[in-house]
C-alpha cells in the first residue's frame, strides 16, 4: 500500500514556528527530531521510523528534508521560512486584480484572492510584532487585523491616521484582543479621542504623509521588530517609495475589476532601467499566484 507523505501542513509549520527561537539569522542550519516527532504539541508518527531532518539554506529560502513531504507544506516551508529567520523585517503585503487593483472604487475588497492567500495573511500576521494598515483600509473595511484562521498570538494593530479621520466605532477602537495604536499628526486636534488606545503624535506634511525615518524609529522604540505592513495601496507604496521594505508579497488573483483602488503607485520614472527589479520567487495559492520579492538583494 503506498504511504503518504511523512512531512504534513501542521508539521511544516511547527518547524517555521520553532526556527525564530533556535536559528535567529542564520543562513542555514538542521532541525533533528526522531522516529516520533515531538515537534507537534501532539507528537507525530512518522511511517518512515529513519531520523527526520530539516535543512535550510539560503536563509529559509531553500530547504530540504529527510522524509517526504506534500507540495503543501513545502510550500509552507518556503514562504515562511525566511521570515522565520530574520529576527528584524519590514513586510509589505497586497492582494490584487490581474489590472492592478485592490478594491472597487466604492472600497470593496471582500475578497481579490482567495482561501489559500487569506491563511498566507493570518499566517505572516501570527508571525509579526505589529500590523499597520492605513486610514482608508479602517473606513471602508473595519477591519479586525487579528489571528484567526492559524493558531498564533495577535499582533500590535498600528492605524496610521494622521488627519484624525477615524471615529470611535471602528472595530479596532472597540475590541481589546490586541493591543492599538494611532499614529497621528502633530498638532492636529481631534473632532473624537479613542480612550482604548494609545496615540503616538509625529510631524505630517499633507500629501506626503510621516517622515518614514520617524514613522521607523517609533516603531522600533515600541519594540517592534517584525512589521507587517497589510495594506492599503497608499500606505504600502510610501514604504515602497521610502526603501523601508525588505520584502513584498503581491498575490494576484485571475480577476480584472477594471477600475478600482490601485495596489503600487510610486513617482513616475521615464526608462525601464529605472523600475525595481527585486530578486521574486513565486508560489501558486488555489488560483492565485504569489509574488515573494526580496527588495534587500
Ligand atoms: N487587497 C488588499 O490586499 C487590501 C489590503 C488592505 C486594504 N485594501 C483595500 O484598500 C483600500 C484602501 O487603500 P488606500 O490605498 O485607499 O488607502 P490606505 O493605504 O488604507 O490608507 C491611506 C491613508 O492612510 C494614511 N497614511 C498611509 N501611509 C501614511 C504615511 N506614511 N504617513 C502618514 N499617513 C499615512 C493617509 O491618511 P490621510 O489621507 O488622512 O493623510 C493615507 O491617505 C480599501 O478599499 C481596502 O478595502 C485592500
Amino acid at each position: 500500500m503506498d504511504r503518504g507523505p511523512d512531512i504534513t501542513v501542521a508539521l511544516a509549520w511547527s518547524i517555521i514556528n520553532r526556527i525564530p527561537s533556535e536559528f535567529p539569522e542564520a543562513e542555514s542550519g538542521v532541525l533533528k527530531g526522531g522516529g516520533e516527532v515531538g515537534l507537534l504539541r501532539e507528537p507525530t508518527r512518522l511511517d518512515n521510523p529513519e531520523p527526520l531532518t530539516f535543512e535550510f539554506q539560503e536563509y529559509g529560502e531553500r530547504w530540504t528534508t529527510s522524509h517526504s513531504l506534500c507540495a503543501d507544506a513545502q510550500k509552507v516551508l518556503e514562504i515562511y521560512g525566511p521570515l522565520a529567520v530574520k529576527e528584524k523585517w519590514i513586510l509589505g503585503q497586497l492582494g490584487q486584480s490581474l489590472d492592478g487593483r485592490i478594491a472597487t472604487e466604492a472600497g470593496d475588497s471582500h475578497y481579490v484572492t482567495g482561501d489559500e492567500d487569506l491563511i498566507r495573511l493570518h499566517r505572516i500576521r501570527s508571525m509579526a510584532d505589529a500590523v499597520i494598515v492605513g486610514a482608508n483600509t479602517v473606513i471602508s473595511d473595519n477591519p479586525k487585523m487579528t489571528v484567526r484562521m492559524v493558531e498564533g498570538s495577535n499582533p500590535v494593530r498600528v492605524i496610521l491616521d494622521p488627519q484624525g479621520r477615524l471615529d470611535n466605532d471602528s472595530f479596532v477602537f472597540q475590541d481589546r484582543s490586541a493591543k492599538t495604536i494611532v499614529l497621528r499628526g502633530r498638532g492636529i486636534s481631534l473632532s473624537q479621542s479613542h480612550p482604548a488606545v494609545e496615540m503616538i503624535d509625529l510631524d505630517y506634511v499633507k500629501g506626503e504623509g510621516f517622515g518614514m525615518s520617524e514613522l521607523k524609529s517609533i516603531l522600533r522604540q515600541e519594540g517592534y521588530k517584525k512589521i507587517l505592513v497589510e495594506g492599503g495601496g497608499v500606505t504600502v507604496s510610501r514604504f515602497l517609495q521610502a526603501g523601508a521594505l525588505d520584502r513584498l508579497h503581491i498575490t494576484v488573483a485571475p480577476m480584472i475589476i477594471g477600475s478600482g483602488r490601485r495596489g503600487l503607485e510610486l513617482s513616475a520614472i521615464e526608462s525601464l532601467s529605472e523600475a525595481i527589479k527585486p530578486k521574486c520567487r513565486q508560489f501558486k495559492l488555489g488560483n492565485d499566484v504569489l509574488f515573494d520579492l526580496n527588495l534587500r538583494i
